[in-house]
């Protein structure tokens, strides 16, 4: 059998129906789209829309982030497509099992445990961070750092890392949360996205009345703009390069606050679990979108209004920390905000945290009733249906690159496998608009040839722009997925050895 050999969509479809047997069918419109909104909001509104304005994009971050909104939304439409059509829980891994083969499923599938085991491992070590800063710095830097990271203090005291403790406990109660059930993980997701939001809609609301208009002219880094440096002269930001003044720099600024995006196609892990996934899952997917889109919008305007892009910049100035430094520079009397934000990164770091690992355990079930992966992973709660055993697995791997890893070696690493999972579920979509045209279509994505090609090749020149070392690193990721494939997975595939099915499909039934 071809290594392209494709599962047929009936097959995927009578899956999803079967889905009655497996994952219950728990969320509605309104938890699918506070889904999104929880794996969406975190690091990158709170810490990345200062950081492109100080460095790329000036005032101008609001259209960086309206040119990353609109390269999501070309992906997210093909995803909404596909969720609508085939609402099983493997996401862009099942879409692409039936459009393009086993391998390329394998490949994306190995990918998105960068986006979502890597991309919770990194949320949870920058937790741990945030934690420490709200109980002013308390935390013993031996328990809350990796081994590989130590500083020296003032008195010429060494310290060095042990173990990140605080992201191991945020870790393992999210885990015993999510083995708990669905509904009650949505329930949580959902107060946490009320908080967050609510904390961002109030310092939208109460900065406004601080924004100095001079502040946004000129709207973008103008060409000529001296660098910026520390005290020791070391140049901070180099405003130079064609990326990082200008409209380049609003270009550049859109690839910084890209991560700010990542997690709404996290909604379509949980396509098995929707009520209604012909109706709910384009409203969760896009619905969380847009609602992220105008809150990132407003923030960036108010946060460059408030205070001068160029503070943010200077490692002196709002560099670190820079909403509550705006906060307590320049919104005389609103104090409390300045915690009640790290409360809300908090927040929203936790939810983000909480929806990843969910959509990580939801592919890691698919791909092991697919045979690809061990059976345990596709082990159902006998009480909470949830994917207990993924979920434990899942809190050890995590768990282990959290406690011993340093935060910054695992961002891009996300981006990479997000950016991938896009190309493949837009080029998708248009495979099977040739090979299935008739296929009933609850969600249509509008100009879809067009739309897909953009989408792919937006995602495609953003993962071409990625470091070189982040891309080494993906690459030596990929390779050992493919060592894996061909050493377990294509042996164990049930779709290589259809006898196998009868077997694994009633033990399935026995749970
Ligand atoms: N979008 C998520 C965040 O900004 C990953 O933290």
């Amino acid at each position: 059998m071809s290594l392209f050999a494709k599962k047929s969509l009936d097959k995927l479809l009578a899956d999803a129906a079967g889905g009655e047997k497996g994952l219950k069918r728990t969320l509605g419109a309104g938890s699918l789209v506070a889904l999104g909104i929880g794996a969406i909001i975190g690091a990158g509104l709170f810490v990345r829309t200062a950081a492109a304005a100080g460095q790329a994009a000036g005032p101008a971050v609001t259209i960086s982030f309206i040119i990353a909104a609109i390269g999501c939304a070309f992906a997210g439409l093909c995803y909404a497509e596909f969720a609508a059509m085939i609402p099983v829980a493997g996401s862009a891994y099942a879409y692409s099992y039936v459009t393009m083969g086993e391998l390329i499923a394998w490949i994306i599938g190995w990918a998105l445990i960068m986006e979502y085991a890597l991309g919770a491992a990194t949320v949870s070590i920058a937790w741990s961070e945030y934690l420490n800063k709200l109980l002013g710095g308390q935390i013993p830097y031996e328990w809350c750092h990796s081994p590989f990271e130590s500083y020296t203090d003032s008195l010429g005291v060494l310290h060095k890392g042990m173990i990140n403790a605080p992201a191991l406990i945020i870790l393992l109660l999210l885990t015993m949360l999510l083995i708990r059930g669905t509904q009650e993980s949505a329930f949580v997701n959902a107060i946490i996205v009320f908080v967050k939001v609510a904390i961002v809609l109030l310092f939208i609301a109460i900065g406004w009345q601080f924004i100095n208009p001079a502040n946004h002219t000129p709207y973008m880094i103008p060409e000529g703009t001296a660098a910026v440096t520390d005290s020791a002269g070391k140049v901070i930001a180099d405003y130079s390069p064609f990326n990082k003044h200008g409209w380049g720099g609003v270009l550049g600024g859109a690839a910084i606050v890209f991560f700010a995006f990542i997690g709404f196609d996290a909604v379509s892990t949980a396509a098995q679990e929707a009520k209604n996934p012909k109706r709910d899952m384009p409203i969760g997917i896009l619905g969380s979108l847009v609602v992220c889109t105008l809150l990132y919008i407003l923030f960036g305007h108010v946060l460059t209004g408030v205070a001068n892009w160029k503070e943010f910049a200077d490692p002196e100035k709002g560099r670190e920390a820079s909403v509550a430094y705006t906060i307590s520079t320049y919104m005389t009397g609103y104090g409390w905000l300045a915690q009640a934000v790290t409360i809300a990164i908090l927040a929203g770091f936790s939810s983000v945290i909480l929806v990843m690992l969910m959509g990580q355990s939801r592919v890691f079930y698919t791909m092991s009733n697919d045979g690809l992966i061990p059976k345990v992973f596709g082990e159902l709660h006998p009480r909470f249906s949830t994917p207990y055993k993924a979920n434990w697995i899942l809190f050890i791997f995590v768990g282990l690159f959290a406690a011993f890893v340093p935060g910054h070696t695992a961002g891009d690493l996300t981006s990479f496998g997000t950016l991938f999972a896009f190309v493949l579920v837009s080029i998708g979509i248009l495979i099977l608009r040739i090979k299935s045209p008739n296929i009933e279509r609850p969600f249509r994505t509008p100009f879809a040839p067009v739309v897909s090609i953009l989408g792919a090749v937006i995602c495609l020149a953003m993962i071409v722009v990625l470091d070189a070392q982040t891309l080494k690193v993906a690459f030596a990721w990929m390779a050992l997925g493919l060592v894996i494939y061909f050493l377990y997975s294509k042996k164990h595939s049930k779709l290589r050895n259809p006898s196998d099915i009868v077997t694994k499909a009633s033990d399935f039934e026995k749970q």
